[in-house]
């Protein structure tokens, strides 16, 4: 057996890896049998990065939202979740306050909520003018007309997960949307310029490891510049509540393996990692994720942000999250930069 796993790591380097050996590598049941495949995505992730963590700050502005995401707890049809909008004026002071704290990224997140545009747009400047800070938008789908306005405004980078690219589950899970034109959408905001992130939830229902891996591979394909991951977790007030949660070792299996296929793309360890378990973002550190996002979302807003259940960072005081991601850093032997993090995957 540890033949064949480093006959398909060969494989993976020389480019030549398909579904069938993402699958099988996918299928190993225990860490011990994954083991090799862990100690060559972390010392890939080291070759490129060293011990250098990426630190983005995440402000999540909005929770309306005008879709039906059946895993997402702040989708339209929830009407258990009062609705919030951050001023400008408030935008702006999390911003400001990250970047004393030496976070010199802001990831603007939102429901997919194009009444905030004019909002996301004045953020993105006054950001961009006074502040200097690298900035990340997360707030779905806009046609490119949208995300070229976007861009005028000063924005860097964009993050849009593909979710899955498993036609049938895609359809499923977003009565709303069309997986085609989400990849159109990913397309055009590389070919803007944007530094495109993506990805997807891992454990869906019914989504098969083979689904995993073509997502893999779709990754290759699109080549974006981060991949973010996390374990799919019901939430109680949405269709998937109820099922099961999703497991970290398969989500570690799927982000060390991206790390091989990507090598010096930009991999989060994520919020949703550090919900399933609470070492969950340091072992991804360890084996291959080189940035983590701490949440600067001000306090009375969280609990409205809630995608999933039991989320981490709710009722953490105000700045706690970025010595939390510090010590999380630490704990894997690594060390948080103050860096914009730009790509290095260009
Ligand atoms: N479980 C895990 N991740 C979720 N997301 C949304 N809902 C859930 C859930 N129930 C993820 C999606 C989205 C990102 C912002 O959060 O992948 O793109
Ligand atoms: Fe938020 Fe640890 S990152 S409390």
């Amino acid at each position: 057996m540890a033949e064949t796993i480093k006959d398909i790591l060969k494989e993976i380097h020389a480019g030549r890896i398909g579904e069938s050996g993402l699958v099988r590598l996918l299928s190993l049941p225990t860490h011990d049998e994954f083991q090799p495949v862990f100690d060559e995505s972390a010392r890939i992730c080291r070759k490129h990065f060293g011990d250098r963590v990426y630190v983005r700050g995440i402000v999540e502005f909005s929770n309306y939202c005008r879709k039906g995401c059946l895993y997402c707890g702040i989708n339209k049809a929830n009407r258990r979740v009062g609705r919030y909008r951050l001023t400008l004026e408030e935008i702006f002071n999390a911003a400001a306050f990250m970047k004393k704290q030496g976070v010199l990224t802001v990831v603007l997140q939102s429901g997919e909520d194009p009444g905030s545009d004019a909002l996301v747009l004045d953020a993105v400047r006054r950001i961009k003018g006074e502040l200097k800070m690298a900035v990340t938008l997360s707030v779905g789908e806009r046609d490119s007309g949208g995300y070229r306005e976007f861009l005028r405004a000063g924005a860097d980078r964009y993050l849009l997960r593909i979710e899955s690219t498993d036609p049938k589950l895609f359809k499923k899970l977003h009565p709303d949307d069309d997986l085609e034109y989400r990849t159109q959408c990913l397309y055009s905001l590389k070919k803007l310029g944007y530094e495109v992130g993506t990805g997807i939830m891992v454990g869906l229902p019914d989504q098969s490891l083979e689904s995993i891996a073509r997502d893999m591979l779709f990754f290759r394909e699109l080549n974006p510049a981060m991949v973010g991951i996390g374990p799919f977790l019901p939430h109680q007030d949405t269709p998937l509540r109820g099922r099961k949660n999703s497991d970290i070792f398969l989500t570690l299996k799927t982000l060390a393996l991206i790390r091989l296929l990507l090598p010096k793309s930009n991999l989060p360890a994520t919020t949703a990692m550090g919900t399933i378990d609470p070492t969950g973002r340091q072992q991804a550190l360890k084996i291959g994720a080189n940035v983590i996002m701490p949440n600067f979302t001000p306090s009375k807003y969280r609990e409205s942000y809630k995608l999933y259940d039991d989320k981490i960072c709710v009722s953490e005081e105000y700045g706690k999250c970025a010595s939390c991601t510090r010590g999380i850093a630490r704990a894997a032997g690594k060390c948080i930069v103050r860096s914009k993090g730009y790509s290095k995957s260009k």
